[in-house]
This record gives structure tokens, C-alpha cells and sequence, in this order.
């Protein structure tokens, strides 16, 4: 069975079960490695993209789920050349310590930005409440995901 997915405006036509996770096909079809395999069980957000600007984990959405929507991944974001505002902001404040959750932390942050362009902090909190970090750098995400705010 043939799939066609538009990823970060891409067409793609894609011969793949319909029942597979998104993040398998990002992963190992278009080696699109901006999410990342965390829990596979849809509780930590590593797996992240944006479905027409929502956040998605992937490592629990059939690849089937995908067709006829924009899907945006963290490959994507950046423009001509330019960072999107969310992932300088994360360099900027040096959010990183492993890095392996950033990516989930990025989307979630874009994707709340994407439809309340001046969030709280409180707002900001909530959004990224169900995004997990193992090595408990929240408070520099949650600095860097107020940076982002313009
Ligand atoms: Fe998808 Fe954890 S890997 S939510």
C-alpha cells in the first residue's frame, strides 16, 4: 500500500504498513532523526512533530493517521537557513544537558506558540508538563521556552 505524506513541505510517496508509528517512517524512511524513540508508549513527548501546528508524539500514531495533514518536524523548523525563534531561544539558553528530550521540548513550545503567541509562564508550564527530562534541566527549558516569547 502506497502513502503519500506531506512532511516539512515535502510530497512523499511511500510504500509502508498504514498501522506502523509515524516515527518509525520519519526515523528509517526519510531519516528525519529529529524525533526521538523515548518511551514508545506516548508519555514522554521525545517522539514529537507537529500536525498542522499541533504537537503529535508519533511513536504512538499509525503512519495512516498522517495522510492529508502538514506534518512538520523538528528538520523542518528552521527556514531558509534560519533557526526557528524556539530553537535559538534553546541554544541561547543553553537548555541542553543530553539533549535527548530537546526535541520534544521544541515542538511543544512551537506548537503553544502557534496559537497563543504571549503565553504565561504558567501557560508555558502547563504545555510542557507532560514532556519528560531524565537529566532535570526543566528549570533552563522552561528559561528558554520564555525567551521564545517575543
Ligand atoms: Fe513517543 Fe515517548 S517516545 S512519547
Amino acid at each position: 500500500m502506497t502513502l503519500k505524506l506531506t512532511i516539512n513541505g515535502q510530497e512523499h510517496e511511500l510504500a509502508v504498513p498504514p498501522q506502523i508509528p509515524l516515527l518509525n517512517v520519519l526515523r528509517n524512511d526519510l531519516a528525519l532523526n529529529g524525533p526521538k524513540y523515548g518511551c514508545g508508549l506516548g508519555e514522554c513527548g521525545a517522539c514529537s512533530v507537529l500536525i498542522d501546528g499541533m504537537a503529535a508524539r508519533t511513536c504512538v500514531l499509525p503512519v495512516s493517521a498522517a495522510v492529508g495533514h502538514e506534518v512538520t518536524t523538528l528538520d523542518g523548523l528552521s527556514q531558509n537557513g534560519e533557526l526557528d525563534p524556539v530553537q535559538q531561544a534553546f541554544i541561547d539558553a543553553q537548555a541542553a544537558q543530553c539533549g535527548y528530550c530537546l526535541n520534544g521540548m521544541i515542538i511543544t513550545v512551537r506548537a503553544l506558540l502557534n496559537h497563543n503567541t504571549q503565553p504565561s509562564a504558567q501557560q508555558i508550564r502547563t504545555a510542557l508538563e507532560h514532556n519528560l527530562c531524565r537529566c532535570g534541566t526543566h528549570v533552563e527549558i522552561l528559561q528558554a521556552a520564555e525567551r521564545a516569547v517575543i
